[in-house]
């Protein structure tokens, strides 16, 4: 049942804060020191203005796109996110059917507390990797995801080492709560082995990867156009142009600032998923403009499990869906994939 009193994400976050412990709600929300890559992603969508185009005739609209050859009803997509069963106890599952619902793709993390195999087969799924240091672990969970019928693996390659987020320090956010576990980590040994952040991966290590799955390989966590092209010479399916919601390195370009210097360095129609302070129908907008073939979602999808559970996952992909739609009209526009640069302002900066 709709929560009428829901009209935006910002709605959802405000819900789900009643829902949640403090440290829980910090981790969730928190970012790397000063926290100022957080804040950027937002004010750098803010700053982009939209010129948009009149009389065009845009009563036969879709949010439709193609990722990856498949079809999806909006350009949102899921991006992955640690610990969904702290945010509510149907945890990855919720999110996996909100997802099929909606039609998209959900990106499940390596530290998801759902086994894999018990996420939502009716959904596109692709599974999130850190390299670990013992490969023999990651190929086994590789193998595991493609007999689960997974549809591609997305390496996260901005994490050699954790980022600090003091939020957690204070609050001494340290372990999951008894009951909860990163399912995923547990060896056929039955040891539940701890997500090693790998500070010795190289490009080599994407290239063994790729050398032991048949699926598409993306990669998360890329800012420099060198890297994207680097990646696009070692047979990488995308890349998710992300600096993980703030949480690593702080400092960094906002993403969409660093948007179309990558997508001016990958071959045209080559998949481009934006993360980081999507919130807004317009910022789907915005991204889509600057070269994002979709763009990904990580905290909302914590809020809407926390305030609702599997139907509050369902709002927040609907909302921005029904936003997505809206823009587009307004901005006469009628279908994502016919957005390009012309409907973003370049003249003398007119917001703050
Ligand atoms: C993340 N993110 C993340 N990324 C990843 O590759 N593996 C992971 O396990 C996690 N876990 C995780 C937990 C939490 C609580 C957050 C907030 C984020 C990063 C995530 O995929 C994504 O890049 C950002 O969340 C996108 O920014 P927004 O939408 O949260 O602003």
């Amino acid at each position: 049942p709709a929560d009428t009193r829901w009209f935006s994400l910002d709605d959802i976050e405000k819900a789900a804060q009643n829902t949640l412990t403090k440290e829980h709600a910090d981790f969730f929300a928190g970012a790397a020191g000063d926290e100022s890559t957080l804040r950027s992603n937002r004010d750098a969508f803010e700053r982009i203005r939209l010129r948009p185009r009149v009389l065009r005739d845009v009563s036969s609209r879709s949010t439709g796109i193609t990722l990856l050859g498949r079809h999806l009803d909006t350009p949102v997509i899921v991006s992955p996110t640690a610990f969904h069963r702290l945010a509510h106890p149907d945890g990855e599952i919720a999110t996996a059917r909100a997802v099929a619902a909606a039609n998209t793709v959900m990106i499940v993390s390596m530290a998801a507390t759902t086994r894999i195999e018990a996420i939502g087969e009716e959904t596109e799924r692709w599974l999130q990797l850190y390299l670990q240091p013992d490969g023999d672990f990651t190929t086994a969970l590789v193998q595991r995801a493609e007999k689960a019928g997974y549809g591609a693996l997305v390496v996260t390659v901005d994490s050699p080492v954790l980022g600090r987020r003091e939020r957690d320090h204070r609050n001494g956010f340290h372990d999951l709560p008894a009951g909860l576990r990163c399912e995923n980590m547990v060896d056929d040994a039955g040891t539940l082995r701890s997500i090693a952040m790998d500070a010795s991966v190289t490009w080599e290590s994407v290239d063994r990867l790729r050398a032991v799955t048949g699926l598409p390989v993306l990669l998360k966590g890329v800012l420099h156009p060198d890297d994207a092209r680097r990646a696009v010479d070692h047979g990488v399916a995308g890349i998710v142009v992300s600096n993980h919601g703030g949480r690593q390195l702080d400092g960094t370009v906002a993403t969409i600032d660093a948007l179309p210097a990558i997508a001016e360095a990958v071959p045209d129609g080559f998949p481009l998923i934006l993360d980081g302070g999507v919130r807004r129908g317009i910022d789907v907008v915005r991204a889509l403009a600057l070269g994002a073939s979709a763009v990904g979602i990580g905290r909302p999808v914590l809020w809407g499990l926390a305030a609702g559970g599997q139907d509050g996952v369902s709002q927040v992909l609907d909302l921005l869906r029904t936003e997505v739609d809206e823009a587009l009209a307004l901005c006469g526009v009628s279908r994502p994939d016919h957005l390009d640069p012309d409907v973003i302002w370049t003249g003398p900066p007119t917001h703050r």
